[in-house]
């Protein structure tokens, strides 16, 4: 089985990509499984129901979230609704919403996770402990354990890889918004890449307007960002090759379309 997952979705240049590639990407690829980070879809800050919607429509079997989960008050009204949307499970219990899913390709099961850092990010329950028990839960069903680890430093993406390795199929980080390269798989059979990157704006500063981030770092004033729709656009993305009755990951590769790394069909 091949698990496509690309990495952050920053508002409309965003969306637009998606549009774009991710049919285009599944008829290359032909991944049984694609997963979308949606967490900054609607304007940089959060998704519709609307947006969710697109992305399985555009061929997404799962999207996660991430911090900003929240950010759009409508979540509240679609989260319990939506089966294919996981936002992080380390959010206290009563909290609207899943951690872990279930998508069903071809008779066979894959668990989808999604973690959040706690490393300069908000103080939520822990990440390690919670994995320990979803993947127990998760096992239950099937061995394909696909995480999405939402988080800002790199020791702790790697610290979740090596401490799942053998024990889930992937470990893929998201948040930062710059593709890392050390994808690998580890020597249990881990998947792992601390960052997959993001897809929206390409001549920006994680999707935000350079000349506002800019004033920031040259004033010290607040400032507000904006999502750069002026500019041009990428696409950031890794497939992984499992194998499906081990759920042992084969291998991973990184798919980065943009200007200086045009897609194109083999
Ligand atoms: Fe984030």
């Amino acid at each position: 089985m091949d698990i496509l997952f690309v990495g952050d979705v920053v508002g409309s240049p965003g969306r637009e990509m998606i549009k774009e590639y991710l049919p285009k990407l599944k008829k290359k690829y032909r991944p049984q499984l694609a997963i979308v980070n949606g967490e900054n879809a609607a304007g940089g800050r959060g998704i519709t129901e609307s947006i969710y919607k697109q992305f399985l429509e555009a061929g997404a079997n799962a999207v996660t979230l991430g911090n900003h989960a929240w950010d759009n008050k409508g979540i509240f009204e679609f989260i319990d609704q939506a089966k294919y949307l996981a936002r992080p499970a380390n959010f206290p219990e009563d909290v609207p919403g899943r951690g872990l899913i279930f998508v069903k390709i071809n008779q066979i099961e894959v668990a989808i996770i999604n973690l959040q850092g706690r490393t300069f990010m908000s103080p939520l329950d822990c990440p390690f402990k919670k994995v320990d028990e979803l993947i127990v839960e998760a096992k239950k069903r099937t061995n394909i354990i696909f995480i999405d680890f939402h988080a800002e430093a790199t020791s702790e993406m790697q610290a979740m890889g090596w401490y799942v390795d053998g024990r889930a199929t992937a470990v893929i980080g998201t948040h930062t918004h710059v593709p890392t390269a050390d994808n690998r798989v580890l020597p249990q059979g881990t998947a792992y890449m601390t960052d997959v990157g993001m897809t929206g704006p390409y001549d920006a500063i994680l999707g935000m307007e350079k000349e506002a981030v800019l004033h920031k770092f040259l004033t010290a004033l607040p400032t507000r960002f904006e999502v750069d729709k002026n500019g041009r656009k990428q696409l950031c993305a890794c497939l992984i090759t499992v194998d499906e009755k081990t759920g042992i990951a084969k291998s991973i590769k990184t798919i980065l379309i943009n200007d200086d790394q045009p897609f194109f069909i083999e």
